[in-house]
């Protein structure tokens, strides 16, 4: 299938199933604390969602059996969580969730520092944020997609950091994933010409030493393979003629981020 372009009133459901997913994220990031498992933060994420009469995107998703992703340290993505593994002080705890809104996905990840972390991972977590808004600068009608690409990468390679490659963003809209794939690094070619209207959910995932990544027994968990810390941040965005509109964000987070220098 093809990129779409979603109709105004596709992105005003995105628009809804965005804010929803900004909410839930803001509160699992207040609940998160030492002693706490990665299945209770599960837990309660899927309540929440569950609460604003959204369903949980990413349940029963080609088997994986979570609302929430949680992981943590040298997990990148895709951590299944588990009542036996419990949150410690100076972990980073990546969530990733999605939400369905009346049948329009929205999709997002945060990386957590819990309690005093390391000064490397604080700029981990940071510089993995900012290489996002780096890709923001050319998320604008009449771009081209892999400038997007190559300012996420560009940006946190500066720092000696492992860009993944193994795992891409993709276009959101009725499916979770729909085309295109989004790489985080900068590619042979240009990539599709961005078109407003466009859904798409970009997501730098960014390692503290190399890029490569190895999949657990689990066939979810990907982790570094050195075993180094790794960040994640991904928002929903739509583009239109004047740049992106992202649908991931709370209020809060419009006014301390850098939205204006876009
Ligand atoms: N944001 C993740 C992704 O786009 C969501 C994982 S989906 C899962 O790949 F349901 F399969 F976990
Ligand atoms: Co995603």
């Amino acid at each position: 299938m093809a990129v779409t372009v979603k109709t105004p009133e596709e992105i005003e459901l995105m628009r809804k199933a965005g804010k929803i997913l900004a909410q839930v994220h803001e509160e699992l990031g207040k609940i998160i604390k030492p002693g706490l498992s990665t299945r209770d933060i599960d837990r309660i994420g899927e309540e929440l969602i569950r609460s604003y009469g959204c369903e949980p995107s990413f349940k029963g998703y080609q088997g994986y059996p979570a609302s929430i992703c949680v992981s943590v340290n040298e997990e990148v993505v895709h951590g299944i969580p588990d009542s036996r593994h419990y949150i410690d002080e100076g972990d980073i705890v990546s969530l990733d969730a999605g939400v369905i809104y009346r049948g329009y996905h929205s999709d997002a990840a945060r990386t957590h520092g819990v309690g005093e972390i390391s000064e490397a991972a604080r700029l981990l977590i940071a510089r993995t944020r900012e290489s996002f808004f780096e890709g923001m600068k050319y998320a604008k009608e009449g771009n081209h997609l892999h400038q997007i690409s190559a300012a996420i990468g560009t940006y946190a390679k500066r720092f000696g950091y492992g860009v993944v490659r193994d795992l891409c963003g993709h276009g959101i809209g009725s499916m979770l994933h729909e085309e295109p794939e989004i790489p985080n690094y900068k590619c042979l070619r240009r990539g599709i010409k961005l078109k407003a209207g466009m859904t798409l959910a970009v997501e730098p995932m960014i390692n503290l030493g190399t890029e490569d990544v190895v999949w657990l027994d689990d066939d979810w968990t990907v982790v570094t393979e050195d075993m180094s810390l790794s960040a994640h941040y991904e928002n929903t965005i739509v583009i239109t003629r004047e740049g992106p509109e992202i649908l991931t964000l709370t209020e809060s987070e419009i006014i301390d981020g850098v939205i204006e220098d876009l």
